[in-house]
């Protein structure tokens, strides 16, 4: 149920019958104040200004020939031409009948499943996976999943970093380890971290090194075996490190996923090959480059992307345009989104420009980078430990359930010392993955233990309690989330906590429309708090309370529950039946 594309057809409809073109915007929207009913239809001022008539009396018009039956109890003009639609109770229920007993509760078919590449997470190996790829990860996820419940067709690919530069410097450091006589089961590659750190202070500080570093990168990726194999102990080990933080972390990203910038090698000279050929690319000191004048500067210089380095390498961005191809016209998908902090805009704009110009990119193919902002401390600076290292993400993670641990045991005494593990682990885990997905996704945003564990406001404690709450009430009612009742919507309350169930598809969709889960999470707060409300107002176990409102009121109940539930599954979140 999508009531607000619902009225718009309706009001299209009306607009039509006034003598409006078929594609007049309808403007409806969810009303963002009580008086001004439930939906509010704004179109007729801009329509107006079409037709050189006064809004209001088109407005007028419009309201005429609005057929919407016994959908709403109120239809009314106001301020220079707004319509105010307010919905009727019976007509709320009879939406809601049934939703309980649908695997996609409120939510319809979806009429037109499109394909979607999801390109998410994507850590570069040879380091462990640190906090900036762990909001890409979450909010890559739970895009993914929206858009499998949705029913469109998800191909899930993690554009692992496994290809660059980096790789020449280690493969260097190990093979001078290997020549002084150290065993390859001895290198401690266990900690990549440190491996690293030590390639890295020889890149910067030894003369030489950083050129047979690059030497290395050209022989790797021109096939040399022996590299390969090199570079294949450090891939493994890392892949595993980051397959740890998965399964940690509840995201449904496993190793079929995997799709890095090495899988895409063998394209890479054939298309740079024929951006020379298309003069698209020219040379420039050595280099291949691409000049694009719609990017250029102030001062009118086109914006430069390389696309093959001097001395052969291929990079990062040649990558990506091979990727362009693979996704466009090897999987034929309709639509690819990539999550990558906010500092890589220009480069995805490069590709997508020198793709369409290619052809690499089909224009039936939408290409959507969406960034995000920098994670900082509570100090304001980007998160770092306290010693102002990295902070890895398999640590944060189990810190994350030990501080959820504490804060549950405060709250709860009843649970067994299993139960609270459990508990412990999903508030914890849910709790950062909350915390990430409300913010504004283009925002940067401060990271807070005691934010994100407070069972007040908007985190996930708060909404996991929520559903507790139902579920006790649940129980003490003696009835399960399998029992149906009819609805019966008496008070305000409950008719605006039928509104806001029937909303949920609507959520979805903005949700998936521009990549922004933050919007499902408010969702999800609102109903939590509204449930809180009609709690309230409207008793369920008291004493008196007639049988028939009882079962009603059990019966939204579980509807809220139930969306709870999906809401925050598809957040990655998971509930628990007491904490
Ligand atoms: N590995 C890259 C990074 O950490 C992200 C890759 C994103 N995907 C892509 N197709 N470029 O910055």
């Amino acid at each position: 149920m999508n009531i607000k594309e619902l009225l718009s057809a309706k009001t299209q409809a009306a607009m039509v019958a006034v003598g409006l073109p078929a594609d007049t915007n309808t403007a409806v929207t969810q009303s963002t104040k009580l008086e001004f009913g439930d939906y509010q239809i704004n179109g007729a001022m801009a329509a107006a200004k079409l037709l050189k008539t006064n809004p209001r009396a088109l407005a007028q018009q419009l309201v005429e020939q609005l057929n919407l039956g016994d959908m709403a109890d109120k239809v009314e003009i106001a301020g220079p031409g707004f319509i105010n639609v307010t919905l009727s109770k019976s007509w709320l229920a009879q939406q809601l009948a049934g939703a309980a007993q649908n695997p996609r509760l409120t939510v319809s078919a979806n009429p037109a499943p499109q394909q979607v590449v999801v390109d998410y997470s994507a850590p570069n190996l040879a380091k462990e996976m640190h906090v900036g790829h762990l909001r890409s990860t979450i909010i890559g996820d739970a895009l993914v999943r929206c858009l499998e419940f949705w029913g469109d067709k998800v191909i899930r690919q993690n554009h692992m970093g496994d290809w660059g530069t980096q790789f020449g410097m280690l493969i260097a450091h190990l093979e001078d380890k290997l020549a002084a006589g150290v065993d390859l089961e001895q290198v401690a590659l266990a900690d990549l971290e440190e491996f690293y750190r030590e390639a890295k202070k020889r890149f910067d500080d030894e003369a030489g090194f950083a050129d047979k570093s690059r030497d290395y990168v050209v022989k790797l990726q021109s096939g040399d075996a022996h590299c390969k194999k090199l570079w294949q102990l450090f891939i493994d080990t890392s892949i595993k490190h980051s397959e740890e933080v998965y399964r940690k972390l509840n995201v449904t990203l496993s190793h079929e996923h995997i799709k890095p910038e090495s899988a895409y090698n063998d394209m890479l000279q054939p298309i740079v090959d024929e951006l020379k050929g298309k003069g698209l690319a020219v040379e420039d000191q050595g280099a291949l480059v691409v000049f694009l004048q719609e990017l250029a500067d102030k001062e009118g210089n086109p914006s430069p992307f390389i696309i093959q380095k001097t001395g052969g390498g291929f990079l990062y961005a040649t990558t990506d345009l091979a990727a362009c191809q693979y996704r466009s016209h090897g999987l034929g998908v309709d639509r690819i989104v990539i999550f990558t902090d906010a500092r890589q805009a220009l480069h995805f704009k490069q590709v997508e420009l020198v793709a369409r110009k290619a052809g690499l990119l089909r224009n039936e193919t939408a290409y959507e980078h969406a960034p995000f902002g920098t994670m900082m401390g509570e100090d304001g600076k980007p998160f770092k430990t306290r010693t102002g290292g990295t902070v890895k993400l398999a640590e944060l993670l189990e810190e994350a359930v030990s501080r959820a641990a504490e804060v549950v045991k405060q709250k709860s005494t009843d649970l067994t010392p299993d139960e609270m593990a459990e508990v412990a682990a999903k508030v914890g885990i849910g709790a950062v993955k909350f915390a990430d997905l409300s913010k504004n996704r283009t925002s940067d945003y401060m990271f807070s233990w005691d934010a994100m564990l407070s069972f007040e406001g908007a985190t996930a404690p708060y909404l996991q309690y929520a559903y507790t709450r139902v579920s006790s009430i649940l129980r003490k009612a003696g009835v399960d989330l399998g029992f149906s009742a009819p609805l019966v919507l008496v008070e305000e309350q409950e008719k605006q906590l039928a509104v806001k169930l029937l909303r949920f598809e609507e959520t979805l969709q903005a949700v998936m429309k521009d990549a922004v889960p933050n919007l499902l999470c408010n969702y999800l707060y609102e109903l939590a708090s509204q449930f809180m409300s009609f709690y309230e107002a409207c008793p369920i176990l008291k004493e008196g309370v007639e049988p028939e409102l009882k079962q009603s009121r059990l019966m939204l109940s579980i509807l809220v529950a139930l969306t709870l539930k999906q809401g925050l599954e598809l957040l990655g979140i998971d509930v628990m039946e007491k904490m």
